[in-house]
Formats: C-alpha cells, structure tokens, sequence
C-alpha cells in the first residue's frame, strides 16, 4: 500500500512539475533557455559545479575577499562568478594535492573559462540589486546567504530560497525602504 501511495505522489509531483515548466515556457519565451531553467531550478533541485571548489580554504589560507572572486557584489545588480583571469595568478603554479586543481591549469592552458552554474537567481519579474544591500545598506554576504567562510563543498542549491517577497517586505518595513511594487517588480 506504502508503495503505490508513493507511486502516486511521484507521478504527481511530476505532473507539477511538468505544468510549471509548460507555464514559464509559455510565460517567458523571450528569456533564454538558462535563465528560464535557473527560475525553475531556484530552492528546488541541485545543480552539478565543474570542480569541487572550497570556499573555506581560499578564504582561510589565502585571506581573499568576496569581492576578489565575486566582482560586482558591493557596485553591481549581480554579484557574478569568477572569471579564468581571478584563479591564474595562484594556479598557474601547482598549489595543494586536491585532483580537481590541476584542472584549473587545464581550463586555463586551453584558453576555456571553467562554467560555473548560477544557483541563485529570482524569477524574471523581480528586480534585486546587491549594490542596493551590500553598497548602500552595507549588509554582509552572510546576512542573506550562508556564511561561505566556512563552506568547503560547492554551492548546489540555492540558500536565499527563503527570500520570499513576504521575507523581503518584512526588513523593508522594519528598515523603512521603499515597499511599493515597482522598487522589485519590472
Ligand atoms: C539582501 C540579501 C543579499 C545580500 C546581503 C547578498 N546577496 Fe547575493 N544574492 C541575493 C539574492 C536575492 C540573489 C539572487 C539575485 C537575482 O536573482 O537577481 C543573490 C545572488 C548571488 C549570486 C549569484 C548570482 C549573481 O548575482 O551573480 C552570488 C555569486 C552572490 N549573490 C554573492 C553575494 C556576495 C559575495 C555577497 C556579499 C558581498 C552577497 N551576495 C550579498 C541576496 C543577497
Ligand atoms: C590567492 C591564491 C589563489 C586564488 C586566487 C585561487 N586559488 Fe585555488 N587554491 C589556492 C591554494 C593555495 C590551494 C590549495 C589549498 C589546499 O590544498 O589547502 C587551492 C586549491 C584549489 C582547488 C583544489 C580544491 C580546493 O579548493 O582546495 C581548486 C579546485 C581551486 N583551488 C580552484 C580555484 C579556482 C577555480 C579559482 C578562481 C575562481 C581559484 N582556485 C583561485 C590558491 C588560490
Ligand atoms: C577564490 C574565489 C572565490 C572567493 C574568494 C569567494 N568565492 Fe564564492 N564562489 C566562487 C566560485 C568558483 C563559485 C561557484 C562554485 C561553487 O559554488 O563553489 C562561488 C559561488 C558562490 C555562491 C553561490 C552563487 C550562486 O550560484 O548563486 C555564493 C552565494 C558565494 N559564492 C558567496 C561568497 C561569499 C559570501 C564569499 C566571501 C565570504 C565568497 N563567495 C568568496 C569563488 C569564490
Ligand atoms: C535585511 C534587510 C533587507 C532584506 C532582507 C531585503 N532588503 Fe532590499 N533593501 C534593504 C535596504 C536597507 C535598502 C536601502 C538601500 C539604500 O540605502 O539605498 C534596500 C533597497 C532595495 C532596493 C532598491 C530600492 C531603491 O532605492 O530603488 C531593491 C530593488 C530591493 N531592496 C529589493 C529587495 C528584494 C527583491 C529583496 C528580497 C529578495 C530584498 N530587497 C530584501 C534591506 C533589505
Ligand atoms: C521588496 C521587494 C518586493 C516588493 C516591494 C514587492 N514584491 Fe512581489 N515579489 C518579490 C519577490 C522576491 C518575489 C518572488 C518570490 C516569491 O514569490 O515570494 C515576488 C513575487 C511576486 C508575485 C508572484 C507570486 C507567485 O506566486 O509567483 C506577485 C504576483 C507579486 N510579487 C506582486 C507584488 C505586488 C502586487 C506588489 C506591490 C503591492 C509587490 N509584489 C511588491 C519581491 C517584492
């Protein structure tokens, strides 16, 4: 009995999912391919990274800012991932035994840049801007997101799933920001 219950609740999870994604197909057909499946896979899915990248011991041993690798984090709408250019200075030279970093050298001998996957990303419709939070408003990265200074598996899923607009509104209110929809709403 367990089992057929559970059969059902997959085939109907799938059928959610199936209507989901139709419904942003249909929604957002200007938006390319990646940017729709971000949407979709946001708080939900886990995504694969390239390399087992380590925050924990980049930070530590190297004392990096956020800013180093996450460029736009304090003067931009998106905080963006790292380029090529940010990891060649260190590892153009081989630095610690890990197997996947070598391949940071391979990536960069053969002029490729490494695709990391963006994990968190709103829906399309809204607008959130981290010079906003981290330039004006002076807020740390772990205010929203989970304290990277000690992460040393690559980002997966989303950890600012919990950003809902009711999350956003309530520190606008108490911070006495502007509420109306157009400040997140394009
Ligand atoms: C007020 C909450 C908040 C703060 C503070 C914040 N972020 Fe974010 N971050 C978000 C949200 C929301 C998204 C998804 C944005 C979107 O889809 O437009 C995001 C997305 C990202 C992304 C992936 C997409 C992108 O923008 O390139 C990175 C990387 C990131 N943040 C890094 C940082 C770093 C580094 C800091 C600190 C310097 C920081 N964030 C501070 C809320 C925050
Ligand atoms: C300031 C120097 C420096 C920069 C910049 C740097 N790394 Fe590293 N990286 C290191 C050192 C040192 C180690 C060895 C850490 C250890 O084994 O304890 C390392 C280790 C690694 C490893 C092995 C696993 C791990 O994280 O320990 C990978 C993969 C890696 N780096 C990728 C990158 C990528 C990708 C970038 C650019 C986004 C980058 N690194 C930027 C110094 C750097
Ligand atoms: C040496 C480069 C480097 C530094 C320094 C660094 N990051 Fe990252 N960050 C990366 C790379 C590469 C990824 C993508 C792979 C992964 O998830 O580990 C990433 C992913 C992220 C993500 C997930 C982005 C997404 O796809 O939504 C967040 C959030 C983030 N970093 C926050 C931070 C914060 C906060 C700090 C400072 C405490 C920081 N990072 C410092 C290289 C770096
Ligand atoms: C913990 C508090 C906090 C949270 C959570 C937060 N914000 Fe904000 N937000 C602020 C503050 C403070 C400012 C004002 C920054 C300044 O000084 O201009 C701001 C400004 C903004 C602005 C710029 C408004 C303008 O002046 O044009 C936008 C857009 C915005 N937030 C969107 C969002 C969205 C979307 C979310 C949720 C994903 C969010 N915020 C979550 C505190 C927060
Ligand atoms: C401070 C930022 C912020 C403001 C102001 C804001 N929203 Fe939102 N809104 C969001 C975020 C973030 C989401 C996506 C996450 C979610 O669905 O909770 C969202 C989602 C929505 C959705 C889609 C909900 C869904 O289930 O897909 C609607 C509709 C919406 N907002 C309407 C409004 C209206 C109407 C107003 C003005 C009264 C408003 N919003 C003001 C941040 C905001």
């Amino acid at each position: 009995m367990r089992f057929v219950s559970f059969k059902k609740l997959v085939v109907s999870c799938l059928m959610v999912a199936g209507f989901i994604l139709t419904y942003q197909a249909c929604n957002k057909g200007i938006e390319s391919t990646r940017d729709r499946i971000a949407s979709v896979v946001t708080g939900r899915a886990e995504v694969k990274q390239p390399l087992a990248f380590d925050h924990q011991a980049h930070i530590k041993a190297e004392e990096l800012e956020c800013t180093d690798c996450h460029r736009f984090a304090a003067k931009g709408v998106h905080a963006s991932l790292p380029k090529m250019k940010d990891c060649a200075d260190c590892h153009s030279q081989p630095q610690g035994k890990n197997p996947d970093e070598p391949k940071v050298r391979e990536y960069e001998e053969e002029g490729r840049e490494i695709q990391w996957v963006t994990v968190n990303k709103l829906p399309g419709h809204v607008y959130f801007s981290h010079r906003a939070h981290v330039g004006f408003a002076e807020m740390k990265c772990w205010d929203c997101h989970q304290d990277m200074r000690k992460v040393s598996k690559p980002v997966t899923k989303s950890d600012i799933g919990y950003l809902t607009m009711s999350k956003c509104m309530e520190c606008h209110k108490e911070k006495n920001v502007k509420q109306d929809c157009a400040t997140c709403h394009k």
